[in-house]
């Protein structure tokens, strides 16, 4: 949570977390959305849990039971599980046949043998192999989704571009033994219902990237998981560390399946191109969404899943780089209705990059695993869980949440006569954004009204009025502005510190330097959102127009070439 503002009123708002009934296995793909075998829409909402650096076994297992962690990871919301793999905890029997103890001993981290035997004392003698299967058997016990990822070939700390990992033929990625892995783990899974997809492999990258390469390998790892174990979602990772799909707007690869294939992308604060640090926010989180739909959103409006597999943020709160990012990836993560993977579960790692005992900053749990890190992000992550639109979900009608991404609270309105506060998106009225810019409660003629600056924003039933029209400004879009009635000044609407909506001064809308817009920003997320897909895979005019919200027409389409072909050397 970001200190700009002064959470104190959210821990009042201790919400129930979505409840999750299974969805029906398998899973397949309806246009953008995943959709379980009812042809409801299921919302991947996931946590990373890492299995895949030195000692080839899911993290954490000396620090809580398994069963603890996985009803934890239920407890907090989450879904579903992004569970990392090595190639060769399965290619390699002197990797992955040896016991758990025999592992950690020969890395020397006999802390961690003694914290397995007190806390999962039955996982210590099992192979590598028998571990990993465990801790899907336990994530199932708690009706979890399952996405297994291979995350690399050789077993360490991911990634790196001269790591020799990287690529299709690089010095530790060799293609058969790929190939051979992922059949094994389709098949171990074949019967295990809640093992839902298969990312083929993580982030892809360093100086031998090559289409023509991704495009041959893709197809041939996507054809043999669909012939190996056909319920599982075929999932396919981009280029440039899975920051770019941008090329798939000129070609699909060619699959003999429909209705499985999803895309991931990543998106960190750290590698975005943007400068959170010293930026006007507004400007740079524009900037970002706008690359972000280059880099592979636009796959969404040609009607493809999009999985944003990995994001994440320092937990801490303290990095202010950071918490500017999360603001603006969660604004598009509600407007898109992304489904998404939060980097990273793991409070610490049995060792990483030689450390022994990592502390992972980015971690959802604590370094001891035994509660959240950030429990206000935990809160402000909860109105993401569940699914705002797609198939299924038609049984309500179409209306407007508006969304305050700072807190993951939208706007309620109580009664008209009471002031207007942020609460649970899931109790909120429905909202009517009109074609006039009236954000009215619907099915009333109540409108929302600016009073005056510093004033409670009001509900008001004259929406004639210049203080009842509504506009977006700045270069995010991200302020909801109107006139005050008096004399015309444009006002934004802003949060008290105890929640209650008011309208102040615009922020940061032409500062050059830093500023904090992040209490007035807020999205209002259209439920009747259509993102059906176009007649091709290639539908150019739709995704133009699309795009053109956010870019002129005819200019993006050359600078964005110039970029890809740069970044891939072809
Ligand atoms: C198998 O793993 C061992 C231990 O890490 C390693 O020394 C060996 O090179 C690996 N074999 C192959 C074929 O990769
Ligand atoms: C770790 O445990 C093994 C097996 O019990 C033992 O042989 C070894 O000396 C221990 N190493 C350290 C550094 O304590
Ligand atoms: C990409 O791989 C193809 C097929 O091996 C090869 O013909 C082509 O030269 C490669 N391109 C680059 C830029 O390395
Ligand atoms: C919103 O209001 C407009 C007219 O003001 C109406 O045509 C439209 O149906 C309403 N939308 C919803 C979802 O109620
Ligand atoms: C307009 O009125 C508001 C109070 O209603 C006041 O704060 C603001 O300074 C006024 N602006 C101008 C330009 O007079
Ligand atoms: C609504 O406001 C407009 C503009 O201030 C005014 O002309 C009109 O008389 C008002 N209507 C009612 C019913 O009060
Ligand atoms: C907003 O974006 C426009 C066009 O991208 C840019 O020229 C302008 O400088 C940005 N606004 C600010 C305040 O930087
Ligand atoms: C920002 O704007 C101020 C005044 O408008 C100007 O003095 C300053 O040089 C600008 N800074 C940058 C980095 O452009």
């Amino acid at each position: 949570m970001s200190p700009l503002f002064l959470p104190l009123f959210l821990l009042s708002l201790l919400t129930p977390s979505y409840s999750i009934s299974p969805p029906s296995f398998p899973l397949s793909t309806n246009s953008r959305w995943i959709v379980d075998s009812t042809g409801q829409r299921v919302k991947l909402a996931c946590v990373n849990w890492a299995a895949h650096l030195e000692p080839v076994a899911a993290e954490g297992l000396s620090k809580q039971p398994v069963d603890y962690v996985a009803k934890m990871v239920a407890d907090l919301g989450f879904n579903c599980v992004r569970f990392t793999w090595a190639v060769q905890m399965v290619t390699n029997a002197s990797v992955g046949s040896i016991t758990l103890r025999q592992s950690l001993e020969q890395l020397g981290l006999n802390e961690s043998v003694a914290g397995v035997g007190v806390n999962n004392p039955q996982l210590l003698d099992l192979s590598l192999v028998q571990v990993f299967q465990e801790v899907v058997s336990a994530l199932a016990r708690q009706n979890l989704m399952v996405i297994l990822d291979n995350q690399l070939s050789k077993p360490g700390w991911c990634c790196s571009r001269y790591d020799g990992d990287g690529f299709f033929g690089d010095k530790y990625f060799d293609i058969e033994e790929w190939l051979t892995g992922l059949k094994f783990m389709a098949t171990m899974f074949n019967s295990t219902p809640n093992v839902v997809g298969m990312s083929l492999r993580n982030e892809l990258r360093g100086p031998n990237q090559n289409l023509t390469l991704w495009y041959r390998y893709m197809q041939e790892g996507a054809e043999l998981l669909h012939s190996t174990n056909p319920s599982l979602l075929v999932i396919l990772s981009g280029l440039n560390y899975d920051k770019d799909l941008s090329f798939l707007l000129l070609k699909q690869p060619t699959l003999t399946f429909t209705n499985k294939l999803v895309y991931e992308l990543h998106w960190y604060g750290f590698s975005d191109g943007g400068d959170w640090e010293n930026g006007n926010p507004n400007n740079v989180c524009a900037s970002v969404v706008k690359s972000t739909l280059l880099r592979g959103g636009f796959l969404l409006q040609q009607g493809w899943p999009l999985f944003l597999s990995e994001f994440g943020f320092d937990q801490s709160g303290t990095h202010l780089a950071d918490n500017r990012y999360l603001t603006c990836f969660l604004s598009v993560a509600a407007e898109w209705d992304l489904d998404w993977a939060l980097w990273a579960l793991q409070g610490s790692y049995y060792l990483r990059e030689g450390q022994v005992a990592y502390d992972e900053s980015y971690g959802l749990l604590t370094w001891d695993w035994c509660k959240a890190r950030n429990p206000s992000f935990v809160k402000r992550i909860s109105a993401l869980q569940s699914p705002l639109q797609g198939p299924g979900l038609s049984n309500k009608k179409p209306y407007n949440l508006i969304f305050h991404p700072l807190t993951g609270l939208c706007i309620l309105m109580d009664s008209p006569s009471k002031p207007l506060k942020l609460g649970s998106c899931a109790d909120s009225r429905a909202w009517n954004y009109t074609s006039d810019g009236k954000l009215m409660v619907k099915g009333t003629g109540y409108c929302l009204q600016s009073v005056s600056v510093g004033k409670n924003a009001k509900i008001g039933t004259n929406c004639s009025k210049p203080n009842s029209k509504w506009e977006f400004v700045a270069n995010s879009s991200m302020h909801i502005s109107s006139r005050l009635h008096n004399n015309g000044t444009a006002v934004c609407l802003d949060v008290d510190s105890d929640g209650t909506i008011l309208t102040n001064g615009c922020k940061c809308l032409t500062e050059n330097g830093t500023c904090s817009p992040e209490s007035q920003w807020f999205k209002i997320i259209v439920s009747s959102r259509d993102f059906t897909r176009g007649d091709s895979n290639l539908e150019l005019p739709l995704v133009e127009s699309w795009l053109s919200k956010f870019l002129p027409v005819g200019k993006w389409r050359g600078h964005h070439y110039v970029e890809w072909k740069k970044g891939h050397r072809i």
